[in-house]
C-alpha cells in the first residue's frame, strides 16, 4: 500500500483547522497549504505534537494570487505521485469591493478561481491514488444570489451577492469534477459545514458590523468541532458521500441556482477561457 496523502487549503483557522487535526490521525503525510508560513509552522507543530508517525509538509500557496497557486501546484507535482484527498477549505469574506492581484474581486478569486485552477493542476495525483477523493467546502449561501456576468469582475459589488456567487461557483465546481471524472472513480463531496463562529471575515469586514452579525448569529452557530465534522464525516464516508451536497452532514439536492445546469456549463467554460485552460 502507498502512503496515504491529504492536501488541505486553509488548515491554520476555523474549520479547517479541526478538520485536520482529526485527519492528520488517519493519513500518513498532510500538506497544508498555506498563505502564512509561520501560522502553518505551529500547526505543523501541533500535529506532530499529537501524532509522532505523521509527516506535515508546508506549501506556500495564496488562493488569491493565481501565479502562487501556479508556483505551488508545480511544487507539489514535482514532489508527489500521488494525492488521496484534496480538501479545498481555504475562504474569505469581505464587506468592501477588493480586487486580487489579477485584478479579479477578491472572494471569487481566493474561494472559486485559485481553488479551480488548483484542482485542475492536482486531479491527475488525485486519480493517481488509492482514495482519489476531492471535498469541496462550499456554503448554502450558493442560494444567495443566481451567478451574474461579468462573472469573475462584477461591475457593483455586494458582499452577500459577491459571497454567494463565489461559493456557487465552487458548488460548479464540485458538480462538474464528479460528471467528469466519477467514470475514472473519483470521489468528489461538496459540503456545506453549517454556520460557525470562526473568524472568517475577521480582517476584512468592518468591527461594527462584525460584533452584530456575530451576536446576532452566535445562538444559531455550530461549534468548531461540529464544522470540521462535516468535511471529516465526507472524507471518512465516501460511499455516503460520493458525488452529492452534504448540508451539515445531511446529504440533501442541490436548490435553485444550484442546479441551473445552463448556466454552469456558461460559468465553467468563462473560467476555463480566463485560466487559459482547455478543459477541467
Ligand atoms: N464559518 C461559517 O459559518 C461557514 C459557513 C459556510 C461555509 N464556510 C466555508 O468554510 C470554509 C472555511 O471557513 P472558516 O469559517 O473556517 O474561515 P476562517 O476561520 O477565516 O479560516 C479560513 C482559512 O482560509 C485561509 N485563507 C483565507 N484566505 C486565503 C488565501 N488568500 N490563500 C490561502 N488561504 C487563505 C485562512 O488562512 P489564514 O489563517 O492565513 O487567515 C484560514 O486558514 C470557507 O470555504 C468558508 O466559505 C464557512
Amino acid at each position: 500500500m502507498s502512503e496515504s496523502i491529504l492536501a488541505i487549503t486553509g488548515p491554520t483557522a476555523g474549520i479547517g483547522y479541526g478538520a485536520v487535526k482529526v485527519l492528520a490521525q488517519s493519513f500518513d503525510r498532510i500538506l497544508l497549504l498555506n498563505r502564512n508560513m509561520e501560522k502553518g509552522e505551529k500547526l505543523k507543530e501541533e500535529l506532530l505534537e499529537a501524532k509522532a508517525e505523521v509527516t506535515v509538509d508546508l506549501i506556500k500557496c495564496d488562493l488569491s494570487d493565481l501565479a502562487s497557486v501556479r508556483f505551488a501546484a508545480e511544487m507539489i507535482k514535482n514532489r508527489y505521485t500521488h494525492i488521496d484527498c484534496l480538501i479545498n477549505n481555504a475562504g474569505m469574506f469581505t464587506n468592501a469591493k477588493k480586487e486580487s492581484p489579477d485584478g479579479y474581486e477578491l472572494m471569487m478569486a481566493t474561494n472559486y478561481l485559485g481553488h479551480f485552477l488548483l484542482t485542475h493542476e492536482l486531479v491527475p495525483l488525485v486519480l493517481n491514488s488509492e482514495r482519489k477523493q476531492v471535498i469541496v467546502v462550499t456554503s448554502n449561501a450558493y442560494k444567495a444570489a443566481p451567478m451574474a456576468e461579468p462573472f469573475f469582475k462584477p461591475k457593483r459589488f455586494s458582499m452577500v451577492k459577491g459571497y454567494g456567487r463565489s461559493k456557487l461557483g465552487t458548488l460548479y465546481l464540485a458538480q462538474e469534477l464528479h460528471e467528469q471524472y466519477s467514470g475514472q472513480g473519483l470521489n468528489v463531496t461538496a459540503v456545506h459545514p453549517g454556520l460557525v463562529a470562526t473568524d472568517i471575515g475577521k480582517n476584512n469586514v468592518d468591527p461594527r458590523i462584525e460584533t452584530l452579525v456575530f451576536k446576532l448569529l452566535k445562538p444559531f452557530s455550530a461549534t468548531l468541532e461540529e464544522g470540521a465534522q462535516t468535511i471529516v464525516s465526507a472524507v471518512e464516508e465516501p460511499d455516503k458521500y460520493r458525488g452529492v451536497f452534504s448540508d451539515k452532514g445531511i446529504v440533501k439536492p442541490v436548490e435553485m441556482h444550484g442546479s441551473d445546469f445552463a448556466m454552469r456549463r456558461s460559468f465553467i467554460d468563462a473560467t476555463l477561457e480566463e485560466l487559459d485552460l482547455s478543459a477541467l
